[in-house]
């Protein structure tokens, strides 16, 4: 089945409309800045325009690999689940029709292929509006990947209590919840939440009490050692690093705003954060017993058997996947196919038999940078 997402407008007719919505955070605003930040994102026009840094790191070469790259095992268990790869189709979208349609194609594809899926923000559904993100619909879609909900972090201090994250993980039968830190994002954002205190005790108490793992993530400008001890210390079970790299979420904000100062606020944020090659080293080598995942500006297969050397358990695409999650199921699978077989080329090309050998690869700097 191919479900297509309808072709996006373009970037000048976000600016050319008047909205009412800046400033206001009702439902029909969240979600039509949800399907804002699809349609910049698909323009291409919100990078980082710096590597994630995964370019600067590289396997050393093994001649006389001595095996068949058909023995190859990708397989891994992530929070007590089989993944036949360890890739991650990272949190995008769980409100919009559009967003229907995106979840479904990733879903499909992820049954297929045994991955894991992380929906976008649930806060729409919660909040009364699509049904879309507070449906089984995905779960009946693919019953044996391992899924995850999705909800902000600073909601929890903003009205959002245990019970509803509780909700929005049942209602989809996640296997964890995934608490997104976005303040870059929301700073940036007309009308978004700046108030940040007692962020962090608001998801030790949704550790405690939930019921499911509790992942806390970044979207794209990284995890540090520091806030990754104290959520260590709070009880999240893993972390996405979500560095920089990828998908701007300052650009993203800026390219929305109507006014001239918070566009140029996001320009001059584009590029901050954290480049996920380097969090993930300095997170996995402070704290190795964290299961970690890593994602911003992950590119393809290549990058992600880099980031399983550096120490990520899981690797997550957003952005590089979105094109494809719009298509349909079937371009989904090979967008992923693709991505799995160069991991596989990056397993037998080290000699690295499984996922367990990889980590042990050895790595050499490039001499002369691409
Ligand atoms: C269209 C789109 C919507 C997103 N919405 C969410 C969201 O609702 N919740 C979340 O935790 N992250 C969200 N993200 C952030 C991604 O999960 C990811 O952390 C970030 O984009 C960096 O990865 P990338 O460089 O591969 O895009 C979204 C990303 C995209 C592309």
């Amino acid at each position: 089945m191919v479900e297509n997402v309808k072709t996006p407008t373009t970037i000048t007719s976000l600016h050319s409309r008047k909205r009412a919505v800046d400033g206001a955070q009702n439902n029909g605003d969240i979600e039509q800045r949800k399907k804002d930040h699809i349609e910049i994102i698909l323009s291409g026009k919100a990078r980082h325009e710096h590597d994630s840094g995964f370019r600067g790191i590289a396997f050393v070469h093994n001649a006389l690999p001595e095996l068949d790259i058909g023995d190859i095992d990708v397989s891994t268990i992530f929070l007590g689940k089989k993944l036949k790869l360890p890739y991650l189709a990272s949190s995008m979208t769980g409100g919009p029709d559009q967003g229907g349609i995106i979840n479904r194609n990733i879903a499909e594809a992820a049954q297929a292929m045994g991955f894991a899926m992380g929906v976008g923000s649930q806060r729409i559904a919660l909040g009364g509006g699509s049904g879309h993100g507070l449906d089984n619909e995905v779960r009946r879609i693919a019953p044996d990947i391992a899924l995850y909900a999705n909800l902000g972090a600073v909601q929890l201090v903003q009205g959002m209590s245990v019970d509803d994250a509780r909700r929005a993980v049942d209602a989809i039968s996640a296997d964890a919840l995934i608490l997104h830190l976005n303040p870059l994002q929301e700073v940036l954002q007309q009308g978004g939440d700046v108030n940040w205190k007692g962020v962090l005790s608001a998801i030790e108490n949704v550790c405690r009490k939930v019921g499911v793992p509790v992942i806390a993530k970044e979207v794209g400008a990284g995890i540090s050692v520091d806030v990754a001890t104290r959520l260590r210390n709070a009880g999240v079970s893993a972390i996405d690093v979500a560095g920089a790299g990828g998908s701007s979420w300052a650009a993203v904000e800026g390219l929305r705003r109507a006014d001239s100062q918070g566009q140029s606020l996001g320009e001059v944020f584009r590029n901050w954060g954290l480049p996920t090659a380097d969090c993930l080293q300095a997170v996995h080598s402070a704290m190795p017993e964290m299961l970690l995942i890593a994602s911003g500006g992950i590119h393809d297969g290549l990058d992600g058997a880099k980031a399983i050397r550096l120490g990520a358990a899981l690797v997550g695409q957003a952005g590089a996947l979105l094109r494809a999650a719009t298509l349909g199921p079937e371009q989904v699978i090979a967008h992923v196919a693709a991505w799995e077989k160069a991991l596989r080329i990056a397993c037998f090309c080290t000699a690295s038999k499984n996922l367990i050998e990889l980590r042990q690869a050895p790595l050499r700097r490039p001499q002369h940078d691409p």
